[in-house]
């Protein structure tokens, strides 16, 4: 069988798509390239020593996506990452989110439910939370409205995928809920490769440290927290790539319990800024050059997972810590300043 990873060129995409090569799944990508580079496809090959089958698509073009799975009727499971992910963009171009990341959707899945098994896993967001009135956060928390269109998208999605399943037993879907995916392949062959200016923390974190920043701004310290900074659960995204692996073999072995289930991703501690900043200074040997302004419109105060429903039922956990985090995004952060991407 043939893994389909759409997306598979960005960040949590292609540490996934080295995890199922190590596996033993033969892997074909869809990226548009809008968001990632089709070098991306070296870095893999150079940990895995398999090149996965690659197709430059627009997943918004029905006819691609149907012309596509008539090229690979194999296919028998997709992990569906492609979509546009900026919180702050999202604002600001909201038709551009809706149509690239629902109609994306609803076209692979009415590909996949005309056939007669497939599996299905959605990458979602911590974000449909919204802020969560009780830490840590569980599978059962309430999802909230959305703060931006971006979190919209990931909560409707869940929707359709939910509608779906409910009239097509053949589609066998889990939606993972991200945490906040941080680090680097410890190969530094693959890692995050933010266009422009990071949107993101540990991006501009270790940009700053590099010299292509001049100054990290923590956005708030008067939150009601220990340090006053906001708290999230940073998992590294091998951990996170790894339990795309582990969903998608769930459904395979036909284990998983009805044909839609949820599972929170993260490492079930929360961090706040400035402990990212101590971490990645203990890790780095630097001093960060850093300041605190004002808070960011739309930042929850604190969000960490509640993980013991993946740890029980997909017996999977996190395992490193925030330290082998840091190490790796400044380790590949090092290394690609030497040769720019
Ligand atoms: C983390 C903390 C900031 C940058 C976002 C999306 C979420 C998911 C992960 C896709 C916050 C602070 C940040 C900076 C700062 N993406 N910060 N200075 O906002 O928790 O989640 O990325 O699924 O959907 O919302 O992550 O890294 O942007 O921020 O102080 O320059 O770092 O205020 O407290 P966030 P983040």
């Amino acid at each position: 069988m043939k893994i389909l990873v759409t997306g598979g060129l960005g960040f949590i995409g292609s540490h996934t798509v080295v995890e199922l090569q190590q596996e033993g799944f033969e892997v074909v990508i869809i990226d548009d390239c809008s968001n990632a580079s089709e070098n991306v496809l070296d870095g893999i090959t150079a940990i895995t020593g398999k090149r996965p089958q690659f197709e430059k698509l627009n997943l918004r073009v029905k006819e691609d996506v149907l012309d596509f799975f008539k090229r690979y009727p194999e296919v028998g499971g997709v992990i569906h990452f492609a979509a546009s992910k900026a919180v702050g963009e999202s604002v600001e171009k909201p038709l551009l989110y809706y149509e690239n990341n629902l109609n994306s959707l609803i076209y692979l899945l009415q590909c996949l439910s005309k056939k007669d098994n497939s599996a299905f896993i959605f990458s979602s967001s911590c974000t449909v939370y919204g802020q969560a009135d009780e830490m840590p956060i569980t599978e059962d928390a309430p999802v909230k409205p959305a703060e931006s269109p971006y979190g919209n998208t990931k909560q409707i999605g869940e929707e359709i995928i939910v509608d779906t399943c409910k009239v097509m037993p053949q589609v066998k879907a889990i939606a993972l809920r991200y945490f906040n995916p941080i680090g680097a392949h410890p190969s530094a062959e693959i890692g995050e490769l933010p266009i422009g200016v990071p949107q993101n923390l540990v991006p501009f974190i270790t940009q700053t440290a590099a010299g292509l920043r001049d100054q990290l701004a923590v956005f708030g310290d008067d939150y009601p927290t220990p340090d006053g900074t906001c708290i999230r659960d940073y998992i590294h995204v091998v951990d996170l790539a790894k339990a795309h692996v582990v969903a998608l073999q769930r459904i395979l072995q036909e284990e998983s319990e009805g044909n839609y289930e949820v599972f929170n991703i993260g490492t079930g501690k929360g961090s706040s800024v400035l402990e990212v900043i101590e971490s990645f200074e203990r890790v780095s040997g630097n001093s960060l050059n850093y300041k605190i302004t004002g808070r960011r419109p739309g930042d929850v105060i604190q969000a960490y997972a509640d993980t013991s429903k993946a740890n029980s039922v997909l017996g999977w956990k996190a395992k490193s810590t925030l330290d082998d985090a840091m190490k790796s995004a400044w380790q590949w952060e090092r290394k690609i300043r030497k040769q720019p991407y």
